[in-house]
């Protein structure tokens, strides 16, 4: 290398001498400036090219610890998956199969060790337990121990993120207890607020609650844990008809969000490919001495519904319109999905037209006001919604088979030089001009990207 041969007093491993001597001869033999690593026809060979004074590579340290992760295909733990196997962690990671395109970026890791099936058991699919969305306990669906007991084996960590299939305590509880036979270090739990247990005016909802009852549950076992809630991810945007956060295409071009949150009040936003990872990697490295037993909310930008668009609009380019109304169901969702949206319209509906009154988006106020600082702490470079929107957004949609982002959009451009910020309309307003044959469809929920996995914003 250059340093070895130049004499630049820069410490590096001791040269073999014979080795070195050779190697300059050559290299004079060759080089105008005996410092270069470059060929002489190379058009970079310069006296001050810095290149030419960097010590030998020296292969990276592996941190030697072994993660768990399930549902590694999500959003959250692929994120993760990402950044702490590329500083040399190994993973073992549970897929429910290796089909698309996370599972296999997940299992062609070479830092990752799969685990393929599902954490709960149904030998066979009835009219009772067909749909394994529902809250609570179901009839012939169980757990699937032998899985959860070979996913820590050697473990010294765990980021776990449950998901409402199968009975999402039962999960939860038999993850953490297997954990806890494998002396796992340090527990990373994703959870979610219920609501009712900070104010029991406020209802909770279903499966932020069943999260809930996990997380106590790991508080009463003394597993050395950390809790993360994270806000609202920026992709959970679409144009397709999902409830909640439809970004509905407009025939002028503009986009239209409506929602039951107040315009007015603060919601967490979070780019949940982009930076859950990073900042998960980080909780681990800071250890149990600084976040044991404690609650961190994830989101690196508070914005209240009519400023989401705003920002929205800046990045995709368009209008963005927000109207505060009614989750939509256009379409054929989870049992278990629908009962939180029915909750979530009447915990969000709470206020009414006082926005004082709209509960915290994670139940305790302290948490929401102090959570982009201490997201911050954690990892600064995140993506914003305005970001998403410009870069990700149209080549997602694309990726589900939409097409708006190819099309003349001159009415659109025109449209956007008017409005320079979004606008939010009343729901009257929409409802006149509303096209009624819009209303009548209802579509099967399956995007080619995104497929059934958005249920669960
Ligand atoms: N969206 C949000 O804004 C938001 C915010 C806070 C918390 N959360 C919570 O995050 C959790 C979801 O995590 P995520 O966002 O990382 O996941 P995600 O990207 O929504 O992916 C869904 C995961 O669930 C698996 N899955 C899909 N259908 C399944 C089935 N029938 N049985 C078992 N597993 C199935 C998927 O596996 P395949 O890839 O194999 O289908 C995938 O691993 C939910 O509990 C949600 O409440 C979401």
């Amino acid at each position: 290398m250059p340093s070895q041969v130049s004499g630049v007093a820069i410490p590096t491993r001791p040269a073999n001498r014979r080795h070195r001597d050779q190697h300059v001869t050559e290299l004079n033999r060759t080089h105008k400036h005996s410092r270069s690593s470059y060929s002489d026809t190379s058009p970079l060979v310069s006296r001050n090219n810095s290149l030419t004074f960097r010590p030998k590579k020296r292969p990276m340290q592996s941190p030697d610890k072994v993660i768990a992760v399930i549902n590694a295909s999500g959003r959250q733990a692929a994120s993760f998956i990402r950044v702490a196997t590329a500083v040399g962690y190994h993973v073992r990671a549970q897929l429910r199969n290796l089909e698309g395109v996370v599972a296999t970026e997940v299992s062609s890791n070479p830092n990752v060790t799969v685990l393929v099936g599902e954490l709960y058991t149904r030998h066979k699919p009835t009219p009772d337990n067909r749909d394994v969305t529902r809250n609570g306990p179901i009839s012939g669906v169980g757990v699937n121990h032998d899985l959860i007991s070979d996913l820590f084996r050697g473990v010294q960590l765990a980021f776990i993120n449950t998901t409402f299939y199968g009975d999402e305590f039962q999960i939860g509880k038999a993850l953490a207890d297997a954990a806890k036979r494998a002396g796992v270090q340090h527990y990373i739990y994703s959870s979610m607020p219920d609501h009712a247990a900070y104010n029991p005016e406020w209802p909770s909802l279903p499966l932020w609650a069943s999260k809930h009852q996990v997380e106590e549950y790991i508080r009463r076992m003394d597993l050395p844990a950390t809790f993360v809630y994270t806000g609202i991810y920026n992709n959970n945007f679409t144009s397709l008809r999902y409830p909640l956060f439809c970004m509905e295409l407009q025939s002028d071009g503009s986009f239209l969000w409506q929602a039951p949150f107040h315009e007015n009040v603060k919601l967490p936003w979070i780019d949940a490919e982009h930076d859950i990872g990073p900042a998960i990697l980080q909780i681990f490295k800071d250890g149990l001495s600084k976040w044991r037993g404690r609650r961190i909310a994830l989101a690196w930008e508070m914005l209240t519904p009519r400023e989401a668009c705003e920002v929205f609009a800046r990045g995709v380019g368009r209008p963005v319109k927000y109207v505060r109304g009614p989750i939509e169901l256009n379409v054929k969702i989870p049992t278990g999905y629908r009962e939180q949206l029915e909750a979530l319209e009447k915990l969000f509906s709470l206020g009414h037209d006082d926005p004082k009154k709209q509960p915290p988006y994670f139940g305790d106020v302290e948490l929401d006001r102090s959570c982009p600082e201490q997201s911050m702490s954690l990892w600064e470079g995140p993506r914003g919604l305005e970001e998403y929107a410009r870069e990700v957004f149209p080549l997602e949609e694309q990726a589900n088979g939409l097409t708006w982002m190819l099309e003349d959009d001159d009415d659109a451009a025109d449209g956007y030089e008017e409005a320079t910020h979004a606008e939010t309309m009343s729901q009257a307003t929409r409802e006149e001009e509303e096209d009624e044959d819009d209303q009548d469809e209802m579509l099967v929920m399956k995007g080619r990207k995104r497929d059934e996995e958005e249920w669960l914003a």
